[in-house]
């Protein structure tokens, strides 16, 4: 039976972030063009433990499909997704998250969203570079 008080929601309300940007081929371009950069990273690459990045991607893509309201596979496969305990072993310091942020800017900007959107997205994955970083000294920089 369709609910009246449903059906009377503004449409907005309902569309999920996922929905809005067009669904998994979105976050496939956005998570493609991610790797794409961290394939070249000379800071970022050898942290990756493994030699193909394909599995990382994917892991990346279903993650922030889930997140942003798409299907739930990321949890299926990988239980609760507790980031900041699974980045624990690599070093992230500030360069890292700012590199980190640089492939995610480029990748994010080849999407071409409208700028509300776009700006929604590029404020949590912000953030969350930001909650990400484990090492809070960069001996890369000025003392
Ligand atoms: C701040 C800089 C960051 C660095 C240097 C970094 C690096 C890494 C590395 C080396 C891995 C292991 C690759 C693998 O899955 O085999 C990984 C995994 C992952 N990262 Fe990051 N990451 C960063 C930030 C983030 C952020 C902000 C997010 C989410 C918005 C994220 C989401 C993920 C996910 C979903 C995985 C796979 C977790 C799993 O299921 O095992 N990362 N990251």
């Amino acid at each position: 039976m369709v609910n009246p008080a449903a059906e009377s929601e503004p449409r907005g309300e309902a569309v999920t972030l996922f929905d809005a940007v067009g669904g998994e081929p979105t976050f496939r371009k956005l998570v493609d063009e991610f790797y794409a950069g961290i394939a070249t990273d000379p800071l970022l690459r050898p942290l990756y433990p493994e030699e193909d990045l394909g599995p990382a991607n994917e892991r990346m893509r279903l993650f922030l499909m889930q997140y942003w309201g798409g299907p739930n596979t990321y949890s299926a496969q990988r239980g609760h997704p507790r980031l900041r305990m699974r980045h624990a072993p690599f070093r992230i310091g500030p360069a890292e998250r700012d590199a980190w942020l640089r492939h995610m800017r480029r990748a994010v900007d080849s999407l071409d969203l409208p700028p509300a959107i776009a700006s929604e997205l590029w404020n949590y994955l912000e953030r969350a570079a930001y909650f990400m970083v484990n090492v809070m000294e960069d001996p890369a920089g000025p003392a």
